[in-house]
């Protein structure tokens, strides 16, 4: 287990920020369904640098590329560099693990399995990408490092990332790319009390919800969002967002989306697919 420890000796709360689904191109015009994601993951960074304060460090939920190119892994080195905080990633399924293995570890952005974070809390970092398809799952080698952690570290509560989403959210075409086989991870879960939320990128919509006392979420992506609660593929023209996390002593997650104000960008939500 690759772990690290931020902010030893902290006893209050932790406030951290989630971005993810960057998408991002090697040439900085590159566009998904309209949208430039270079640039919107930019304007982004200047509004979390204007509106968001006094977090501790950055979590990057994969799909940070689109194309698979260094380059475009470079342009999220930059883009991130002025937020001066740790950044940890981890893979979605467009993202290419060779390329990102070119650029990251960077001095800012590390790559770690398992986070020791302030006195009370841990955060455990998986990755649920299976290459060349869109949908998740997790090798046996993953849920032992998930139930070696919540063994290890029970008196931690537990923040859980990955990628994709463990359950159905609501539309059909998004649902097939969901985490596979995914009793085996929430058998884990259900093994143990110290896990308080699983958190997530892939479905670029907000999403909130208690499961048997464990709360799922997931966060709008830096560039295009997909419709809520709609079985075949489209686009919703909310703006690009992120999410603040505060983990706070008492094991509650207090969380919030927060979108582009003053948003230029708009996505073709005509397209049928991508
Ligand atoms: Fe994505």
């Amino acid at each position: 287990m690759l772990s690290e420890t931020l902010l030893k000796n902290e006893n209050g709360p932790i406030r951290l920020l989630q971005i993810t689904d960057t998408h991002l191109f090697a040439p900085i015009e590159g566009a998904l369904l309209g949208v430039p994601t270079l640039y919107s993951f930019q304007s982004v960074v200047e509004q979390v640098q204007q509106r968001t304060s006094d977090f501790s460090a950055i979590l990057a939920t994969g799909d940070i590329s689109q194309d698979h190119t260094v380059e475009s892994y470079q342009h999220f080195v930059n883009g991130i560099k002025p937020l001066e905080k740790p950044c940890y990633w981890l893979p979605g399924n467009h993202d290419y693990k060779p390329s990102m293995g070119g650029v990251f570890p960077s001095p800012q952005i590390r790559a770690s399995e398992h986070l020791l974070i302030g006195k009370h809390w841990q955060l455990i970092i998986l990755d649920s990408q299976v290459v060349g398809v869109p949908h998740g799952a997790l090798s046996i080698e993953q849920l032992e490092l998930l139930d070696k952690a919540l063994t290890q570290y029970r008196t931690r509560y537990s923040l859980i990332l990955l990628h994709h989403h463990p359950l159905p959210a609501g539309s059909a075409w998004l649902d097939q790319h969901q985490l596979k086989d995914n009793e085996h991870f929430w058998n884990v879960i259900s093994k143990h009390s110290n896990v308080k939320g699983i958190l997530c990128g892939h479905i670029h919509q907000e999403l909130d919800r208690m499961i048997n006392g464990v709360r799922l979420l997931a966060t709008p992506s830096t560039c295009v969002q997909f419709l809520p609660d709609s079985d075949d593929f489209a686009l919703d023209s909310q703006p690009p967002g992120w999410r603040t996390l505060d983990l706070l002593p008492n094991g509650d997650i207090d969380t919030e989306v927060h979108r582009l104000e003053h948003c230029n960008f708009s996505a073709d939500v005509e397209a049928g697919g991508y």
